[in-house]
């Protein structure tokens, strides 16, 4: 495959080369395991992962013989208890942790919370008078700096959030931090950032960051454990394919899982939550970090789209990946050229993740005149197209076609209808 791919990336590109593309791709195979047609180019897996084909049997079988017929018994027969344990494991592979660092729970907003709280409690920070800045990035994913100024508020305002640009947070980290929020990737620009130097700067600090894997996870290769992160949380319904409003999952380095406060004591964090005790006492390891009962449902489905990564590596994922975005990034240097877009995203693919975003004074209605045309990606604020490219079922046929229809649209005004101006509320 990369012989191809590297001959194809560097001379001019043709509808027959995408196809030849395709017919080398070791990871062809793989988009039989999603339930899309042929008529639609999808490119937003980056926000809302495709429907695993197993997805639908399976919770089907939850619903009408776990739930209908096995009824409460299911928590023992058919494991529904175990699943946050079950499926946190997957993911660790995914991400380069322990089986028992992981763990499935609430959604990614809830977790960056309960660690963003366990964090700011820990004794170096909480007996440090000096240690009272929390730093995020400007441009972080809203909800990690809502969520921070949440908690912040609760705790009396005794921290001040303080947001860096990107390439400022390694010098920001310094004896006054008591906790950084910092998002690998970026969620507009597909911006990586080195895990490895910030944890590196944050250890010299005596300071912790908690990452957020959203956009990262199941897209590109992540070694928490080597790259010495302590801390993580991230989505079940991007790359994962766990479907809309997926749980998400919760990373701890074992070697603080036992020293942690979780704010959300729930009965499901509890030693021994069927002991019904009135006390609170916190579980062993990872499982202090539920609340309460989770979905058998919504897990079930989370574990469907874990199962689309069996035996497929991070790092063909990571190649096919590259592969793709640097083609539609030829394609549009060479056919869009004329139509005034700019790419926001890293040219160099090593500092960027799986997906890519342009710039265009019209971005919205240009994105809901391809969605009109079956090419599916998504707007974000301000003016920006992302494109997101999922290597388990992209092919390089649909990056061809993808940008085809852009030249179109573009080239035929399509995207000035009316219907495309105004805002639906999910953009
Ligand atoms: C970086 C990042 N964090 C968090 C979220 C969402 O969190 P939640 O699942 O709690 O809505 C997103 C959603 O797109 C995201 O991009």
């Amino acid at each position: 495959m990369n012989e191809i791919m590297t001959s194809c990336v560097t001379h001019e590109l043709t509808r027959e080369s995408c196809v030849a593309l395709d017919d080398q791709d070791n990871l062809r195979h793989a988009r039989e395991r999603f339930d899309l047609t042929d008529d639609l180019i999808y490119l937003d897996g980056n926000s809302l992962g495709a429907l695993p084909r197993a997805t639908a049997a399976c919770i089907a079988e939850v619903i009408g013989q776990q739930w209908g017929r096995d009824l409460i018994r299911s928590w023992n027969k058919h494991h529904w208890i175990s699943l946050p344990q079950k499926l946190g494991a997957k993911i660790a592979a995914l991400i380069g942790a322990n089986a028992n660092e992981v763990i499935v729970a609430d959604s990614t907003s809830v977790n960056l919370f309960k660690l963003l709280a366990c964090v700011l409690q820990l004794p170096h920070v909480g007996d440090d008078a000096n240690r009272r800045i929390i730093i995020s990035e400007r441009g972080n994913f809203p909800t990690d700096l809502y969520i921070a100024q949440g908690l912040n508020q609760l705790l009396g305002n005794r921290f001040t959030l303080k947001l860096v640009e990107a390439n400022e947070i390694t010098n920001s980290l310094d004896h006054t931090v008591a906790a950084a929020l910092i998002t690998h990737v970026d969620y507009r620009t597909g911006h990586v950032h080195n895990m490895a130097t910030l944890n590196a700067a944050a250890k010299v600090a005596n300071t912790n960051i908690v990452w957020d894997l959203s956009h990262s996870a199941g897209a590109l290769p992540i070694n928490l454990n080597l790259d010495g992160a302590e801390f993580a949380v991230g989505c079940g319904y991007k790359y994962l394919n766990g479907g809309p409003g997926a749980p998400a999952y919760l990373y701890v380095t074992e070697k603080l899982q036992a020293q942690l406060a979780t704010p959300l004591s729930g009965w499901f964090g509890h030693a021994a939550p069927f002991a019904f005790a009135a006390e609170y006492s916190p579980a062993v390891g990872m499982n202090r970090f539920l609340c309460g009962t989770h979905s058998a449902i919504a897990m079930a489905a989370l574990e469907c789209g874990l199962d689309t990564f069996e035996n497929i590596s991070i790092a063909a994922i990571r190649q096919k990946s590259i592969a793709l975005s640097d083609l539609f990034l030829q394609l549009m240097d060479e056919y869009c050229q004329p139509f005034n877009f700019t790419c926001v995203s890293p040219r160099a693919h090593e500092s960027r993740a799986s997906h890519l975003s342009f710039a265009h004074p019209h971005g919205y209605a240009i994105m809901q005149a391809l969605i009109a045309r079956n090419v599916i990606g998504d707007f974000r604020q301000p003016n920006l197209l992302r494109f997101g490219f999922t290597p388990l079922y992209t092919r390089f046929i649909d990056v061809w076609h993808a940008v085809m229809t852009i030249r179109d649209v573009m080239r035929t005004e399509e995207w000035t209808a009316a219907q495309y101006q105004t805002k639906n509320i999910v953009t």
